[in-house]
């Protein structure tokens, strides 16, 4: 009688049911393509079972970590090749055909019987699981164990399954550079969101992070520079044997690990290796790959690109280009590949091809013999050469070739797939020429970017508001959708020094990124996503992962009158916010006047202070503003 207590799962079937959606299921990211209440729900009992076939090592894994997780919320589980006899509820996982050809399909149905959990594949039990997770309590993610006096599920039938095959986050580890457990970290993050797609970036100018065992140079000098702090981008220049000690690689065995990791979690990881530009830390261990003889440091974040602005091209202070007239730099490469692609099973390689500064190529007699012998008649076409034989060689290696969308710059080599950064009009141009495209618009999806005002935000040359992340649509009109795989969000990490930050510029963006790449795409609608999303918030809190508060901050605009003054617009990015300001130097709270239409900056204040209350409870940081800067905003001398 005891071992039944135990194993027990009481159906209660609650009298006052109604047809709106109970709490736990409005507060899905991403939200499922069909959710069917049902009335009633399961409480669950402190001791249950999970049945998974003996024998399915995937499908046992998975309930046991699932298991680990229900430890945090007070819940013992004992796992089981068959359901126990008689009639008592448990969960079941079970990989079973249901007639509907999606390869991430699942089907969660929480019933008086028990929580059934169906899919095609296994990956599909993975992401079942990962919405059942979201039902429980947010503590289920939290390190430390808590009990609870009942915690209750739904009685519902849940079907869903993602809109488009890429849903990617990219990593930038070359800029500041993040270990194995950092990245197993950040893998486990983008899972609950039911991202599958790992973009590394793990070649840049300022770090070569992959051992690659042809060149050991690339790792022993590639991977180091000078250390420092501040404002990355504009620091000074080492000095002569200054000691470079900021940096890292992954061995071949780590990358195999993460990589092992990476696929137990469905997630693919998609290697890049950034050429001809964007070079420098290989150029650094092995300076005859440019076309400019010379010594190279890997950078340490002072200026040597320029960005002029005014429709002129960027050049670079030093060349950090492969050079294309060098038949070594092919033999690198094809080297460098063959290692790349075995140690990444996953079918795309990315080669880069973003930014390449050509002013050293213009001044190059190797490139003007290029240019003769093989009838090239622009740079355009000497980058278009490069990347059409380095995407030859990747795929001499059995893989496909994805590129930045310069790649379509001088002609598209075959079978490459473009990844639009550069807005979306790349994408959907590729996509009419029939070739597949990622969309990645700085616009709408570059993590990097500043989440709200620049005054409370780490200086970065854009910014980028959740609402309008939330807007991101990757398949427009005018593209051929069927060419459209999806999408994914970038992260640079030139002023991103460490995991935490990390977490904070990508949480709550990628929420945005995982619903749009997922969810239906009439299922949108961004006051009901911020609402769910605050509940995520908790369940980030339980995981101890850190996000950005930013949507409680609002944005300032500083215009002047038409006598004079200088006049000062809040504009809040979620609705329900009461922001309340001071002009007297002191911090306002919610007994401070709350701001509600545009107003004149006292003349002599010197800074207005502003912060979000919701609730009588704020909500917002505090953002002290001098008036001289709304004074420059405004254009006020
Ligand atoms: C890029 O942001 N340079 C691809």
């Amino acid at each position: 009688m005891m071992r039944i207590v135990c194993y027990l799962i009481i159906s209660l079937t609650i009298s006052h049911w109604s047809f709106s959606q109970s709490r736990q299921l409005s507060q899905l990211i991403p939200q499922p393509v069909s959710v069917q209440e049902q009335p009633g729900q399961l409480v669950l009992s402190r001791e249950v079972w999970i049945q998974a076939p003996a024998g399915d090592t995937l499908l046992y894994r998975m309930a046991e970590n699932f298991a680990n997780r229900l430890t945090r919320i007070g819940i013992k589980s004992k796992i089981t090749g068959s359901a126990p006899q008689g009639n008592v509820p448990g969960f079941i996982f079970k990989i079973t055909p249901f007639g509907v050809d999606r390869k991430e399909a699942y089907k969660l149905t929480i019933s008086n019987k028990g929580v059934l959990l169906t899919a095609n594949q296994h990956n599909g039990i993975f992401y079942g699981i990962q919405t059942l997770l979201q039902l429980l309590p947010p503590d289920v993610e939290s390190t430390q164990e808590r009990s609870f006096a009942k915690i209750i599920l739904p009685y519902v039938e849940i079907f869903d399954y993602p809109r488009f095959e890429w849903r990617g986050l990219m990593l930038d580890v070359s800029r500041h550079f993040f270990t194995k457990a950092e990245v197993k970290r950040f893998i486990d993050d983008m899972v609950k969101y039911k991202f599958n797609i790992l973009h590394w970036h793990l070649t840049d100018d300022q770090g070569w992070r992959i051992e690659i065992k042809s060149y050991p140079k690339l790792t022993e000098v590639g991977a180091w520079r000078v250390d420092k702090t501040g404002s990355f981008g504009s620091f000074s220049v080492p000095e002569a044997g200054e000691p470079k000690t900021y940096g890292g690689y992954y061995t071949q065995e780590d990358i195999k690990e993460i990589v092992a990791y990476a696929k137990a979690r469905y997630v693919n990881i998609v290697p890049e290796v950034d050429v001809p530009g964007h070079s420098l830390a290989a150029i650094a261990a092995y300076p005859w790959l440019t076309c400019t003889p010379g010594e190279y440091a890997v950078n340490s974040g002072e200026r040597f690109m320029i960005w002029p602005g005014g429709g002129q091209h960027f050049y670079g202070l030093l060349d950090n280009t492969l050079c294309p007239a060098n038949e070594e730099v092919y033999t690198f490469l094809d080297k460098v590949f063959t290692e790349v692609a075995q140690l990444f099973p996953f079918e795309y390689i990315h080669i880069g091809g973003d930014e390449t500064a050509r002013n050293f190529w213009e001044k190059s007699e190797r490139i003007q013999q290029l240019m003769k012998e093989k009838q090239l008649k622009d740079l355009d076409e000497v980058q278009s050469y490069f990347v059409k034989r380095v995407s030859k060689i990747v795929q001499s290696k059995g893989k496909k070739i994805i590129g930045w969308d310069e790649i379509m710059q001088g002609g598209l080599p075959e079978g490459a797939t473009v990844m639009s950064w550069q807005g979306m009009k790349g994408g959907i141009k590729a996509s009419q020429l029939g070739h597949d495209v990622i969309m990645t618009p700085t616009d709408f999806v570059y993590l990097d970017y500043m989440q709200s005002e620049p005054l409370l935000e780490p200086k970065v040359y854009a910014s980028l508001r959740l609402k309008k992340t939330y807007n991101f649509e990757p398949q427009p009109d005018s593209a051929v959708a069927t060419r459209i795989k999806g999408g994914q969000g970038n992260l640079w990490t030139e002023q991103v020094y460490n995991l935490r930050q990390v977490q904070y510029m990508i949480w709550p963006r990628a929420m945005a990124i995982a619903e749009i790449l997922w969810s239906p795409r009439q299922a949108r609608n961004f006051n009901a996503f911020v609402k769910r999303i605050e509940t995520h918030f908790e369940r980030l809190d339980a995981a101890q992962t850190k996000y950005a508060p930013s949507m409680y901050d609002a944005d300032f605009k500083a215009v002047k009158t038409s006598d004079n003054k200088l006049q000062v617009t809040l504009i809040p990015e979620i609705d329900g916010l009461n922001l309340h300001y001071s002009f007297d130097n002191s911090l306002p709270d919610n007994f401070y006047p709350a701001y509600t239409k545009p107003l004149i900056v006292p003349k002599d204040a010197s800074q207005m202070r502003v912060i979000s209350y919701r609730n009588g409870k704020p909500v917002g940081r505090m953002l002290t503003m001098p008036v001289e800067e709304l004074k420059k905003r405004a254009g006020i001398k």
